[in-house]
């Protein structure tokens, strides 16, 4: 087993020592798909552990020589990010099995958000919605102008909690990231994978071209652009799986 542990947690060992036996014991199960999400207690806080999959033979030697595993990306770049940006992360964890990786984990503290950003998106009359919009679109700009590009930036994958009339948003999933000076390509083409309606992209992107100086409709226009080509995309692979 390799682990790192956070120098905050510290107090956390016995957890990350005994992590397959607290993660069975845990009954609040968050998600679970291809990789498995719950909440453990652990000494009066609750950890959302993320289990990952053990990967095809391939990848189990891939991420134990040449490349760093999900867990541990999950971990370094959410260390990178901050917690102004992604919950905070405890610990990551390998495990290996005749040399090559097995199972592994993510730790975060359990952000308690109020919903994510699919109600938003796809519920024209969830409360406050344009507002929550304007305020995503300056969330993504500012993610932008530090060099941060979410790879996966989906749904799922943004979660929001109310406080008063401001909203905080913190973006999970964070294994696939980059840090870079981002192109207009690339701030345009991260709005793609939201998949929503023109009237909806149009609130988003209105926002985001003021933040950039740049004019609404030609914007707009290259966003909706990058969102059909991801939408064609994403058919053609569900059909060719068969989905
Ligand atoms: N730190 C956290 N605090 C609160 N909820 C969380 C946290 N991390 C994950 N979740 C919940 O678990 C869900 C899934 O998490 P995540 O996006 O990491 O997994 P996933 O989508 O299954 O990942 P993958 O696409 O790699 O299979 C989130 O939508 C959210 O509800
Ligand atoms: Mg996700």
């Amino acid at each position: 087993m390799k682990y790192q542990l956070h120098p905050s947690y510290q107090y956390c060992h016995a957890l990350i020592n005994h992590i397959d036996m607290h993660f069975k014991q845990a009954s609040q199960i968050l998600h679970a798909e291809r990789n498995e999400i719950r909440i453990v207690p652990f000494e009066g806080e609750d950890y959302v552990v993320k289990s990952f999959r053990i990967p095809h033979i391939v990848n189990r030697f891939v991420y134990r020589y040449l490349r760093p595993s999900k867990a541990k990306r999950s971990y370094q770049y959410s260390l990178r990010l901050g917690a102004e940006i992604c919950p905070e992360p405890v610990a990551y964890i390998e495990q290996f099995q005749y040399g090559l990786l097995a199972r592994s984990y993510f730790i975060s503290r359990h952000f308690k958000y109020d919903f994510t950003i699919r109600p938003v998106l796809n519920d024209a009359t969830f409360k406050n919605r344009n507002e929550i919009l304007r305020q995503f679109a300056n969330f993504t700009y500012h993610l932008h102008q530090r060099g941060i590009l979410h790879r996966d930036y989906s749904p799922g994958n943004i979660l929001i909690k109310q406080q008063q009339h401001k909203y905080l948003f913190k973006i999970i999933d964070v294994n696939r990231m980059q840090f870079k000076a981002l192109s207009l390509q690339n701030r345009l083409s991260n709005f793609a994978r939201f998949m929503v309606d023109d009237a909806t992209m149009k609130i988003m992107l209105n926002r985001y071209a003021h933040l950039i100086h740049k004019p609404q409709h030609e914007i707009l226009a290259i966003a909706i652009a990058y969102r059909d080509q991801f939408t064609h995309r994403r058919a053609l692979k569900n059909k060719l799986r068969g989905r």
